[in-house]
């Protein structure tokens, strides 16, 4: 489903340049559920971004679905993921005045999808996070693991099959990081590809895969899958 080959990306600012990926190479297929876990700053974000389309990349190839994304004009890029990504970001990023509904709406609209299935699709979306009887409410009105849902049924409105979430826990207790991490595995079994940013080791862990970002870069161990097993087998 997707492949990136030797991606890069420099941010080039006034003072610095900061390399936040060199050359990254991952592939992912389809349905997999892969946690991406790695320090602060080392390029985790940045790797979704451009996984999302959401960021062009300086150097490498990526493709998704076998669309050469480095390709696309702006257009093009905007349709391939409106089809195919949903994306939950770091924090909420909901419209504090418009209710769940509307929040739900907005990127449908952006789509030209009409009133009528707008509708069935914010009502079923609800209805999947357990927010169906809150429709009316505003973000402030809800907890943080309700906000964090209502920013999965947001993504999952686009019928996504490539779900993109940055540490959709990152701002829970355990027992709601718990909850949407069952949401997530549900998504997944449902036929959704994901890939998750988190910093919570027990939560990776429970992803069928995990790899680890280091300095811009995929870890060792993530590219020779195994290795831990035989590292532990040999006592080390
Ligand atoms: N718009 C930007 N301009 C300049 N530098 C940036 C920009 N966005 C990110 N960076 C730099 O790129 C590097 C990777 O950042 P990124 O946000 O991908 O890290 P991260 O792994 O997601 O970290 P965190 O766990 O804190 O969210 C960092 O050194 C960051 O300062
Ligand atoms: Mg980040």
């Amino acid at each position: 489903m997707l492949k990136m080959n030797n991606i890069s990306k420099i941010y080039q600012t006034e003072m610095v340049q900061t390399h936040a990926l060199r050359d990254f190479t991952l592939q992912v297929d389809e349905g997999e559920f892969i946690a991406v876990t790695g320090p602060s700053g080392s390029g985790k974000t940045t790797f979704l971004n451009i996984a999302g389309m959401l960021e062009p990349f300086s150097e490498g190839e990526y493709l998704l679905d076998g669309i050469d994304v480095g390709k696309l004009n702006d257009n093009q890029r905007a349709d391939v993921r409106n089809q195919k990504i949903g994306f939950i970001f770091q924090g909420f990023n909901l419209i504090p005045d418009l209710n769940l509904y509307e929040n739900i709406e907005v990127p449908l609209r952006y789509r030209g999808i009409k009133a009528s299935e707008r509708k069935r699709r914010i009502e079923q979306c609800l209805e999947q996070v357990g927010l169906a009887s809150r429709a009316k409410h505003l973000p402030q009105q809800l907890s943080g693991g309700q906000q964090q849902r209502v920013a999965i049924a947001r993504a999952l409105a686009g019928e996504p099959r490539f779900l993109l979430a940055d540490e959709p826990t990152g701002n829970l207790d355990s027992l709601m990081a718990r909850q949407v991490m069952e949401l997530l595995e549900q998504i997944n079994r449902d036929g959704a590809t994901i890939v998750m940013v988190t910093h919570d080791p027990e939560l990776a862990r429970r992803a069928p895969r995990n790899i680890q970002v280091v300095d811009g870069q995929l870890a060792d161990f993530t590219l020779y899958q195994g290795a831990q097993t035989i590292k532990s087998a040999a006592g080390a």
